[in-house]
């Protein structure tokens, strides 16, 4: 078990938002986490990374309690995470755009990049390199000196996945990485998700396209106003009468 949450919780004033929530990720799977629209998908992402830390609970990352971790040192400990809402720089290039997600990987000291000193121009280059062959992985290498805010909505839930990688992370959360994409680039999508399973990540993702959760999850976890009502794989979620009543019951789904 590569992460692990007991009894997570996390609320806004009154409301509980990740209710005493329980889960098992293991290495090299794909992960899903469904559930209807403000069931606490985001939130429940946003305290394994401390952007919004837990009330309670405990978040296992390979035997270590990262609960407390601050969000900068996550990073660093091998998470990485998309957003819901993407997180680009517009006027920076796209190339620079995957860069800024290596920041916790250059050694090089203020100094060196002051003075331009050789270990900083020779770590600049092979991270270049890097940044270059995850663009190549993602299909953006051609686009690699356009602004970000150029690129169409798919290509830059494209380039967040990009950004994510350069961090070298083990595990991706990947919050809704399909949305605002066509059926061509959710195809194309899902070739690159099993790819990065194949590659030996562990992915995380929260996804409301069913048929992506369905084609790719070896697990789905489903939460409902903040708890989590049903796990187990595609075809026991599917005929599971408290995940169909989530989404075709009183509220309807997004
Ligand atoms: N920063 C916040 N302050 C107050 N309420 C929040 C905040 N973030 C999320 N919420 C509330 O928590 C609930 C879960 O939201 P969210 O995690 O974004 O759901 P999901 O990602 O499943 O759609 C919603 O009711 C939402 O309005
Ligand atoms: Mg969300």
């Amino acid at each position: 078990m590569i992460l692990e949450i007991k009894n997570l919780n996390k609320s806004f004033g009154g409301l509980k938002a990740v209710n005493n929530v329980n889960m098992a990720v293991e290495k090299n799977n794909i992960h899903a986490v469904i559930g209807p629209n403000g069931a606490g998908k985001t939130t429940f992402f946003n305290c394994i990374t401390s952007i919004k830390p837990s009330d309670s609970g405990e978040i296992i990352w390979k035997g270590e309690d990262i609960a407390k971790v601050p969000t900068h040192i996550i990073s660093t400990k091998g998470i990485s995470r998309t957003f819901q809402n993407i997180r680009l720089f517009s006027y920076m290039s796209v190339l620079d755009n995957v860069l800024v997600g290596t920041h916790n990987l250059t050694k090089s000291f203020i100094l060196d990049a002051c003075f331009h000193s050789r270990r900083f121009k020779t770590e600049e280059k092979d991270m270049r390199e890097f940044g270059m062959e995850l663009l190549k992985k993602v299909g953006l290498a051609d686009k690699a000196g356009e602004y970000a805010k150029n690129l169409p909505y798919g290509e830059q839930r494209k380039l967040e996945i990009a950004r994510a990688m350069a961090s070298k992370p083990e595990i991706l959360l990947l919050d809704e990485p399909a949305a605002g994409m066509n059926s061509q680039e959710t195809a194309e999508l899902v070739g690159f998700i099993r790819q990065l399973k194949n590659d030996g990540f562990t992915i995380l993702l929260i996804e409301h396209d069913m048929k992506l959760v369905m084609t790719l999850a070896d697990v789905i976890s489903v939460i409902d106003y903040g708890s989590k009502i049903a796990e187990g794989a595609a075809a026991d979620i599917q005929s599971d009468e408290r995940v169909i009543e989530a989404y075709l019951g009183k509220r309807r789904y997004e």
